[in-house]
């Protein structure tokens, strides 16, 4: 019953026809939507990527066709010859691009048939994401995954004509390389030609896009795969894509020039959008205290307040105690919502909070002259008129706390605040807001190592007037590094990097880095260094990350043609497996774990 292509050649795709056809010859190929069967006439809603038009078999102009379009199921592949017409006034469908018209059909051709399937061809389905992708070939055809796709090709094409236009080279960097440092674990891959030895896939082509900073390229960019073996999150994959690019003889403000540039066009090319620039720019100091996050949602408000004066000598032990041991405590003013937040759902908060690390979660719900509260009877009158004076308390408000140290306090009401955000509508949908964080700190202290640890890596450049602090107070050191966040997600960061040789070891140093070490681990980028390397400083931005915020998809998975499971697997086909003894016993590895 199949059929041949034969002589026959697609003329157009079935989403692009319009009323600009009408009257035309059409040859049209792609799946079967749907069928119906309506009192002798058959309409087939006929299926490409660029959409679905209807395709109706009147047995009056063709009974061969009609005859074989009654044997045809869902999914099949057919090809269909036809003219395009103006639909009956009332089948006109204004829900769809080809609404307006249909093709009468004079010939059909069967291709290939399909079995059924397992989920609908439909934008909303009820099905386990593990079924999606091991079925991924059939996901894909699903509009909103076709639609992804397309988008995440447009950004990349916005991407690549708005760096050509400023001058970059494109210039592919090495998959089998070195181990880089970007905090992650390595994806080791085993070398046959020197048995015992591994090259890392690159966790960003970091120090090699530097190199060619050094070689004298002065504008380098890539659209590159990254591969990081550390935990996955809906906004993680162990393979991801970055736009990764390095400038020479800049400082920071000619980067986040070049990158609010790039997202203009990125946004007028995909969405049509024109955003403003330049975007706010924020302390890293003044995230954390307004936000508890260095990537703040400021869609709305919500604030964190600083009321650790308050309690310093208080009698509320709850709240004193952290403070004496050098934490603190913030509160957030949920305003006018008292009425809406039943102890019910105060409860629910409260293991939200316990959940990310908090002994608890106080709150004060403001009725009238009343503050409903299990602590209210702990605060004093002074601390009662200062919380009132701090946070703006009015009738209706509902008040909650967080007394710990700095990292569970920030931790724990920057979730909060998301939460009642979401719970309470205040997020602007539709809307996208990025932010600059700035003025990073360049070390922080690492407890478990007992050393220093650089925030972003060891090849950011502290600013020049705290080159200095390095020695006496490492925690000063502000970094010459940049963050930008969209909509509470961090899709890039960057920095100037450090060109002198002197100054990068003292920093290897500072970060427990010896001589030796250093040598062994970047030898080849130390000594280039050395010889005439240009100021220069860059950027990455997480293409995966930026597509899934401009596609409005809640996980990037759904922007990626074959992603990863949370575990690391594709269900697709089944990577990661055992292999051949042969192949191991080729690279001399012998694996020392039960068969699975
Ligand atoms: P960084 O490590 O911040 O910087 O990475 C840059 C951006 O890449 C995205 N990203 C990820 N996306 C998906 N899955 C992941 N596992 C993942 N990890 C990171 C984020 C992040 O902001 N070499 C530096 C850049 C530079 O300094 O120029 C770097 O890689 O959106
Ligand atoms: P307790 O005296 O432990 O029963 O706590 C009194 C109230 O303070 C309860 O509502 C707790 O949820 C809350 N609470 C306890 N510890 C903390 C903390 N570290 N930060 C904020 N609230 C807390």
């Amino acid at each position: 019953m199949f059929e041949l292509l034969g002589d026959w050649k697609r003329t157009d795709y079935c989403g692009s026809l319009g009323i600009k056809d009408l009257g035309r010859e059409v040859i049209l190929m792609g799946w079967v939507h749907s069928k119906r069967d309506h009192g002798g006439l058959i309409f087939v809603d006929l299926r490409d990527r660029e959409g679905v038009v209807q395709i109706v078999f009147n047995p009056q102009v063709s009974e061969e066709s009609h005859k074989k379009a009654d044997l045809l199921k869902d999914e099949w592949v057919i090809a269909v010859k036809g003219t395009v017409v103006r639909r009956p006034d009332e089948t006109i469908n204004p829900n769809i691009k080809t609404g307006e018209i249909e093709v009468i059909a004079r010939e059909l051709r069967i291709l290939n048939r399909s079995k059924v399937l397992p989920f609908p061809i439909e934008d909303e389905i009820k099905v386990d994401e593990l079924i999606r992708m091991k079925y991924r070939f059939l996901d894909l055809r699903r509009p909103v995954m076709r639609k992804n796709l397309m988008l995440r090709h447009e950004v990349m094409r916005a991407t690549r004509s708005y760096l050509d236009s400023k001058g970059f080279i494109e210039i592919e960097t090495p998959y089998l390389t070195r181990s880089t440092p970007e905090g992650a674990r390595d994806f080791l891959v085993p070398s046959r030609l020197n048995p015992g030895e591994f090259y890392a896939l690159p966790q960003s082509p970091q120090l090699l896009k530097q190199t060619l900073m050094i070689s004298g390229f002065d504008r380098y960019y890539q659209i590159v795969r990254c591969f990081r073996d550390e935990d996955l999150r809906a906004d993680r994959q162990p393979e991801f894509t970055q736009i990764d690019l390095e400038m020479s003889f800049v400082t920071e403000d000619d980067v986040i020039e070049v990158v609010e540039g790039m997202i203009k066009a990125i946004l007028k090319a995909t969405k049509g959008v024109d955003i403003d620039i330049p975007f706010p720019r924020m302390s890293y100091d003044e995230a954390m205290l307004r936000y508890g996050t260095d990537k703040p949602d400021i869609r709305f408000g919500l604030e964190l307040h600083d009321i650790t004066a308050v309690f310093r000598n208080s009698e509320f032990k709850v709240f004193s105690d952290p403070v004496k041991k050098g934490g603190i405590v913030k509160a957030i003013n949920l305003k006018g919502k008292a009425q809406h937040l039943s102890r019910k759902e105060l409860d629910e908060l409260t293991e939200f909070a316990k959940s990310l690390g908090a002994k608890g979660l106080a709150w004060i719900r403001i009725s009238g002259d009343e503050w409903q509260s299990p602590i209210t009877k702990f605060l004093s009158e002074r601390e009662k008129e200062e919380l009132k004076r701090l946070l703006t308390i009015e009738d209706g408000d509902v008040i909650f706390f967080g007394a710990d140290t700095s990292y569970t306090v920030n931790l724990v009401l920057s979730n909060l605040r998301l939460r009642l955000g979401n719970r309470f509508n205040m997020i602007e949908q539709n809307r996208f807001a990025f932010l600059w964080i700035v003025d990073f700190p360049l070390l922080e202290f690492d407890k478990t190592e007992n050393r220093y640890v650089t925030m972003h890596h060891p090849f950011t450049s502290p600013k020049e007037e705290d080159i200095e602090l390095l020695d006496t107070e490492p925690e000063k050191v502000r970094a010459r590094a940049y963050d930008i966040v969209l909509n509470g997600v961090e899709i890039g960061g960057g920095s100037i990097r450090i060109h002198r040789s002197d100054i990068q070891r003292k920093l290897f140093e500072r970060i427990g880095l010896g001589p030796e070490d250093a040598k062994k681990k970047f030898g080849f980028l130390l000594e280039a260094l050395e010889f005439g390397a240009p100021p220069h400083g860059g950027i990455a931005l997480g293409l995966d990350r930026l597509t899934m915020l401009l596609a409005g998809a809640s996980s990037i998975r759904d922007v990626i043609a074959f992603p990863k499971t949370q575990k690391g697997f594709c269900p697709l086909t089944e990577a990661p497996s055992p292999v051949d003894p042969k192949q191991l016993l080729e690279l001399r590895i012998r694996v020392d774990v039960k068969e699975r």
